[in-house]
């Protein structure tokens, strides 16, 4: 199997080229990556040693020139490739629009030139807006409220068009937060935990009583395998239904490294809009014998040693965040 991933030098991205490379032995990878301050190339070092399986290329998934040749007749593409931190699309969301829409479109347009037999595109739950109770199902209405999640609201409807003209094979993906190792620390479990080594204060938006659900990054991947491995199309919400306040999180990791969320925790003017509650349902993804199998809670350790080793890797500073 010939599988075109982008994105893979990221958080999820790196974790699912791993998960590839395990799981399908006799995979070939090719891996594009913009390496952006996001990305590392040596999240990929255990399966970029394998020349013969695994290629990397560095481009940007808008100069389909760098790429379109080496896809021709590829079984699987997968664009993992984002701009990803909803604080930066408020102040730079044309580059949003450019990498997540238009670059979206690019990557697509270019694997049905290049006959790929199957494209997977993963989006976000952020894609449907706040829900303040209940849960979204798949095909409920999309209504982003930020730049990020429009920018990837817009290519899902762009993408999801072709699906009327073409009889394209094409699954979308929508995540929910994601936690695991690699993630830079903008985000707010690994920024929590960062800060905190680092003896500076853990910046929460507003009261911090904003509620989303949290899905190992593992988790996720295994259900991009067995999506793959079923062979499905469509559309699928990949998460879990524990919920946590952001407060909550910021609190599990101060206890989890022994210091008082007092002194560390600090409220700070929050995002010009800032959604409640995000909540997907999951039972379509649970009919094909997925289910999610490791809790926050449990893996915070893990994830704060990893940290605790790796932290100098990520290229910005602590001040800038
Ligand atoms: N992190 C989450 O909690 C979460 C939740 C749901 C969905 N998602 C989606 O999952 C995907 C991956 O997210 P992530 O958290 O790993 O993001 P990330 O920011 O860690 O990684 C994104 C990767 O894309 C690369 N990239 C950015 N612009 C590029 C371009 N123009 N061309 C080629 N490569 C480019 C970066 O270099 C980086 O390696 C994104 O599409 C995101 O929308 C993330």
């Amino acid at each position: 199997m010939k599988i075109f991933i982008t994105g893979g030098a990221g958080f999820i991205g790196s974790h699912i080229c791993e998960k590839l490379y395990e799981s399908i032995p006799k995979s070939k990878l090719l891996i594009l990556d913009k390496l952006t301050y996001a990305a590392n190339k040596s999240f990929l070092s255990k399966i970029l040693i394998d020349k013969k399986r695994v290629k990397f290329l560095q481009a940007d998934i808008i100069n389909s020139n760098k790429y379109t040749n080496l896809i021709k007749n590829f079984d699987l593409a997968i664009n993992v490739a984002a701009e990803s931190h909803v604080d930066r699309s408020f102040t730079n969301s044309t580059l949003f629009t450019k990498t997540n829409t238009f670059g979206a479109h690019i990557f697509f347009q270019n694997c049905l030139n290049a006959k790929v037999k199957k494209i997977i595109h993963v989006s976000t739950d952020e894609v449907y807006g706040e829900k303040l109770s209940g849960s979204f199902k798949e095909n409920d209405k999309l209504n982003p409220t930020n730049p990020y999640s429009a920018s990837k609201a817009a290519a899902e409807i762009i993408i999801n068009s072709y699906k009327y003209h073409l009889k394209s094979n094409i699954l979308i993906v929508r995540g929910n937060n994601i936690f695991g190792n690699r993630q830079y620390p903008e985000k707010l479990i690994p920024s929590c935990i960062y800060n905190v080594l680092k003896n500076k204060p853990i910046k929460l938006h507003g009261n911090g009583k904003n509620i989303r659900c949290y899905l190992s990054v593992y988790d996720f991947a295994d259900a991009i395998y067995l999506l793959i491995k079923k062979n499905k199309i469509g559309t699928y919400n990949i998460g879990n239904n524990k919920y946590f306040k952001n407060i909550e999180i910021a609190k599990l990791i101060c206890k989890a490294l022994n210091v008082n969320p007092r002194k560390y925790i600090k409220f700070v003017k929050d995002r010009p809009f800032n959604d409640k509650r995000y909540s997907i349902n999951i039972s379509k993804i649970k009919s094909i014998g997925w289910k999610p199998k490791r809790d926050l809670r449990n893996e915070i350790e893990n994830i704060i040693s990893w940290y605790s080793k790796n932290y100098k890797i990520f290229k910005l500073k602590i001040s800038n965040l």
